[in-house]
């Protein structure tokens, strides 16, 4: 059976937005508005899996909507809505945590790296966090899923639990959703430490650059960012072992719109300084009005509101219907 194509992914409203989710996530997203139905949302649920100040999570839920706006998600074409405001997906994670062995989430890799040593002080949702994924992805038979590469193992859990489903209702309700990794710079790692991926929990601030950063503390930013001793190479193999010039050329190519090769043969045999002047303009030139635009719409919070009711909305419309057809396979009476 086929399914028509539709594009489900999701940011957790848990801090500054950065380069990293603007490269690998949502800037890639733009394109799949003209070729699928596309819904993106806010995954609040999944940013409770740790410890959330209440006032900052509603702020930081309309930051990551203004993000996707700000980005060229368009609100017509796509829904955009945050997840807690559509009850079914915590009642599908219900269900669907119901077919999921233990032995398959006891794999997860995030599981294992973020609870750590003290498994007993780790929390339930911590442990289901890949069941409600499934679980959102599903309830909008979701086809297409654009992650980066650590979310693929999330990605096949909810793959396995879908088959599971359909095999033992002989059915073919879900459909196996497929990741899909897009985008030349899908890792962009960290400025201080070019093996480590760039993120909203480091410590310092100058590891990262933030969608909302000015211009001057981007240009900063990568002046500071670390590097080594030697000119750019000539080849993009030459990048092996160089993990800082390797980031920064891909930071530069994803930037510019080109591949990896074409960036290094435009700065073979250059210093640092006068390629990271270039690649502090290209920043600059590129998140600049992104960072201005997201600001105007934080500015407004009544609109953001309004968008992500609109959103919610459309999301019940798709999702409700799903939800009873699932309820319905089970033998979930409906009185
Ligand atoms: N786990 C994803 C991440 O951290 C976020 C997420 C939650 C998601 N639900 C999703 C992504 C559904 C894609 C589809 O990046």
């Amino acid at each position: 059976m086929s399914f028509p194509n539709r594009v489900f992914s999701g940011v957790q409203p848990t801090g500054n937005l950065h380069l990293g989710n603007y490269l690998g996530a949502i800037r890639n997203w733009v394109p799949l508005q003209d070729q699928a139905e596309t819904i993106f949302c806010i995954v609040d649920l999944h940013a409770l899996t740790a410890p959330q100040d209440p006032v900052l999570l509603k702020t930081q839920t309309r930051e990551v909507t203004a993000a996707y706006i700000a980005a060229g998600i368009d609100p017509e074409r796509s829904i955009i809505f945050n997840q807690s405001a559509v009850a079914a997906h915590s009642e599908l994670s219900w269900l669907l945590g119901c077919y999921a062995p233990l032995g398959w989430l006891n794999r997860m890799t995030q599981f294992k790296e973020k609870a750590g040593k003290q498994r007993d002080n780790a929390v339930l949702g911590l442990y289901a966090y890949p069941v409600l994924m499934a679980a959102d992805i599903l309830l909008y038979k979701g086809t297409h899923v654009p992650v980066g590469e650590d979310q693929k193992q999330h990605l096949e859990l909810a793959r396995d639990i879908a088959g599971a489903f359909n095999r033992r209702y002989e059915v073919e309700f879900f459909p196996l959703p497929e990741p899909q990794i897009l985008g030349a710079a899908t890792r962009v790692m960290s400025l201080r430490d070019g093996t480590k991926k760039m993120s909203k929990s480091d410590a310092s601030d100058y590891s990262r650059i933030n969608m909302t950063d000015d211009a001057d503390t981007v240009a900063l930013k990568i002046q500071k960012a670390k590097t080594d001793p030697h000119p750019l190479p000539d080849t993009a193999a030459a990048l092996d072992g160089r993990p800082e010039a390797d980031n920064l050329l891909g930071i530069y190519a994803a930037l510019a719109g080109q591949t990896r090769d074409q960036a290094v043969a435009r700065f073979a045999g250059q210093p640092f300084s006068s390629f990271k002047r270039e690649l502090a303009d290209l920043s600059v030139s590129v998140l600049g009005p992104i960072g201005a635009e997201m600001k105007r719409l934080v500015g407004d919070p009544g609109h953001i509101d309004k968008i992500l009711k609109r959103g919610a909305e459309r999301a019940h419309a798709i999702a409700d219907k799903v939800l009873a057809d699932t309820q319905d396979i089970i033998g979930l009476l409906k009185p």
